[in-house]
């Protein structure tokens, strides 16, 4: 890969977009572009086209989508089909029209069939229904994914795709509606810690086990796959290993070290039991996860303590 190479960061400014800017820019990667939505609206076409005529990209990275928790996807999930295709199309469509090098794109585990066997191999995909609640985002995932595929087939083209677990780290949103689970429960633990709590309530029973991957490995893994792969092969990009929430909370407080009774209640959902990747295949590629999860946690909370709070405070 071109040094010098004009790169697109399509959702530049997300959570995973804005990883991957630093781990280019680590890198020695500096000819950067990538626009905010409300700048360039990626579900539209012809605003879309101009970008690409205008600053013609060699290389593009396709983290922009329209991403959200469980409930947003159960009241829009039209919203999450159509926009997410757009989106994509879009992206896709016009890197092939301007002669685009090399194109990654990310899918999510969620595109994977409900009921897989654990852990997920590649090869489980669409052997089965998805989860219905985000059945929307998943349709268009995997039609992302496909569209990648099928453009190399009949077009000779170089896109690539990636499917990460559950990240967390740095950009995560600590909001107490939209927050993904570390960073719900960091914020839970400081909580806590601040009003000096004895017990901190828990959704469920804390058996619920998940993968979870700091978003500073999974941008070196795009980039270590961006150089180094080509072909119709998608990557699980994870850990390979996984935590219960219980254990999840415990580690979170050690790293806030404030202990306290965890209180359980079952009569509220834990979600799938497992998600868990088989990432036999990126390991045979060369790449494994560098981070482990309580350094990962000591980095997120840092992040909040320092760069996120304080704003929320101004
Ligand atoms: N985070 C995870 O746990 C995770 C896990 C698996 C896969 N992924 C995948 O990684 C990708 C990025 O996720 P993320 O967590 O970084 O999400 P994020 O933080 O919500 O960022 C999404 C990005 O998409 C951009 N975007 C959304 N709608 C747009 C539109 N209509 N036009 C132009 N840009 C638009 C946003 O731009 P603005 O901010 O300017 O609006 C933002 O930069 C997604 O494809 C997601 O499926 C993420």
């Amino acid at each position: 890969m071109d040094k010098n190479g004009k790169i697109f960061i399509a959702g530049r400014g997300g959570q995973v977009g804005s990883a991957i800017e630093r781990k280019f820019r680590k890198e020695g990667y500096e000819n950067i572009i990538g626009l905010r939505s409300r700048e360039l609206d990626m579900r539209e076409q012809a605003a879309v086209r101009e970008y690409f005529e205008q600053e013609k990209p060699e290389y593009v990275v396709l983290a922009a989508a329209k991403v959200g928790g469980i409930m947003a996807n159960i009241q829009s999930p039209a919203e999450f089909l159509y926009d997410n295709l757009a989106i994509q199309n879009n992206i896709i469509e016009c890197s092939r029209v301007y002669g685009v090098k090399k194109l990654l794109f990310l899918a999510s585990s969620c595109i994977y069939p409900r009921l897989s066997p654990q852990p997920m191999k590649e090869e489980y995909l669409m052997d089965g229904k998805v989860e219905p609640t985000n059945e929307g985002y998943a349709i268009a995932k995997i039609a992302g994914l496909k569209l990648c595929e099928m453009y190399n087939r009949q077009y000779g083209t170089d896109y690539i795709s990636v499917m990460p677990c559950n990240i967390y780290g740095y950009g995560d949103n600590f909001s107490p509606t939209r927050s993904h689970v570390v960073a719900a429960l960091i914020r839970k633990v400081h909580d806590a810690k601040i009003s000096g709590a004895k017990s901190i309530p828990m959704w469920g029973t804390g058996v619920a086990r998940r993968e979870l991957m700091f978003v500073d490995d999974l941008a070196d893994a795009c980039f270590y796959l961006f150089n180094t792969y080509s072909g119709n092969e998608f990557f699980n990009v994870g850990t390979g290993t996984d935590v219960s929430i219980k254990e999840l909370v415990e580690l979170i407080m050690d790293v806030e070290d404030y202990h306290a009774e965890l209180e359980f209640d079952p009569s509220k959902p834990d979600g799938m039991p497992q998600k868990l990747m088989d990432v036999t295949k990126l390991a045979e590629a060369g790449w494994t996860a560098k981070t482990s999860l309580k350094e990962g946690l000591k980095k997120t909370y840092d992040y909040f303590l320092h760069e996120v709070l304080p704003k929320e405070q101004k």
